[in-house]
């Protein structure tokens, strides 16, 4: 059995990694391919370094492009691997251009198409990771769920229950696995951790200025790790002074991922954008602050731990000092196994008989 993963993205990686450590030690060979969606050595290097792994057995270049440019040059980088590998499946991750390259192109070429952390849905159809997230779906054989919400999204489309599993959230095992190995405390501590870089919210003044507003109003002390991108458009925006200057806010290099999790790990709540943040604050109990109105995840706002502030300033500063969650914490993402139930399922499904 032969099996090519493709990420190209900073959640991409820690998703993979753990699963590529899986494939290794059960024996099956895997082509790593690395798009070059994401390339700076914060977004990108650092997690090689963190899980481990020597190199992808591909790295292309593609820096700086638009959606557009980046998912037809991917597509034909695709070409050229499909071809020379002759896998039995694909493997893609989540909702990021490189994965519906890689879909469209696997498919295209009638390899079969796996895609980790489907289903996943929301109303608005032109949000770029909806339109990845949708496509990619449809072009693949088989589906891994993170919840079960994703899981009967993907009935009410109609996929056959053979093309669906629910796994469980691969981001939940990752995290469990770096908090035990690296015997990180979990506290809620005196600072909050922000994110943000969704394009909603980076690519419209507006949005930044009243994000950056309230978190300057809240007067309360937050760590803020900045996304490339999200740096250029503070610097555009005329809004990065306002941040450097405010003392009660540290920003930081986009950190690697062991030293982004003791951060969630010692935060007293978490504000985000992210669809990978917001459930590893969940996971770690930590006040979810969402900073766009779209719910993915739907379970962690029918708990009670994630309040929708969107990128209105006053709800943002009642949020960081008033938002509490109870005390009750369900299950949402799974029992920490997702990652062996996704490589039970491909031995499964591709492999030798
Ligand atoms: C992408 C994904 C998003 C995901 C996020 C994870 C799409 C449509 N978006 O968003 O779903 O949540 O990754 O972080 O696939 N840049 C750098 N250095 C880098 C990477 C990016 O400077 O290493 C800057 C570049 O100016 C680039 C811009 O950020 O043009 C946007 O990068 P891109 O990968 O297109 O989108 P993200 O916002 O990172
Ligand atoms: N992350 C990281 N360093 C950071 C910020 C985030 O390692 O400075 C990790 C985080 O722990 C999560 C993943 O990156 O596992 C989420 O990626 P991101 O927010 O960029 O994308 P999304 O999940 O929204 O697609």
């Amino acid at each position: 059995m032969k099996v090519i993963s493709v990420v190209g993205t900073r959640p991409n990686f820690i998703k993979e990694f753990f699963i590529h450590n899986e494939l290794k030690d059960r024996g099956i060979e895997e082509i790593l391919v690395h798009t070059g969606q994401h390339y700076d050595y914060e977004m990108s290097k650092v997690f090689f370094e963190d899980f481990n792994i020597a190199r992808p057995d591909y790295h292309f270049e593609n820096s700086s492009l638009s959606s557009i440019q980046q998912v037809a040059n991917i597509m034909i980088y695709m070409e050229d691997v499909l071809k020379k590998e002759k896998a039995d499946c694909t493997l893609i991750y989540g909702d990021v251009n490189s994965t519906l390259a890689a879909a469209i192109a696997s498919a295209k070429f009638r390899i079969p198409v796996v895609h980790v952390e489907g289903g996943i849905r929301s109303s608005s159809l032109y949000n770029p990771e909806e339109i990845n997230r949708r496509v990619s779906d449809h072009l693949s054989t088989l589906i891994f769920a993170c919840t079960r919400t994703d899981y009967e999204n993907l009935l009410k489309e109609n996929f056959t229950k053979d093309r669906i599993v629910l796994s469980g959230d691969i981001m939940k095992d990752v995290i469990l696995y770096m908090v035990k190995k690296d015997n990180i405390g979990v506290k809620r501590g005196d600072y909050s951790v922000v994110t943000i870089h969704r394009e909603e919210n980076v690519e419209s003044e507006e949005r930044l200025t009243h994000i950056i507003s309230g978190l300057t109003k809240s007067n309360e002390k937050i760590i803020f790790p900045v996304h490339p991108r999200t740096k250029q458009k503070l610097e555009k925006y005329g809004l990065i002074d306002t941040v450097i200057k405010n003392s009660k806010i540290e920003i930081k290099e986009p950190q690697s991922y062991r030293e982004f999790v003791k951060l969630l790990a010692g935060a007293n709540k978490v504000i985000t954008d992210s669809g990978g943040v917001r459930r590893e604050g969940y996971i770690l109990k930590k006040p979810v602050i969402v900073l766009i109105d779209i719910t993915w995840f739907p379970e962690i706002l029918e708990a009670g731990w994630k309040v929708i502030v969107d990128a209105d300033s006053a709800r943002i500063v009642d949020a960081i000092r008033n938002f509490e969650p109870p005390k009750t914490h369900p299950e949402i993402f799974g029992d920490g196994y997702a990652y062996k139930r996704i490589v039970d399922n491909l031995i499964d499904r591709f492999g030798d008989l």
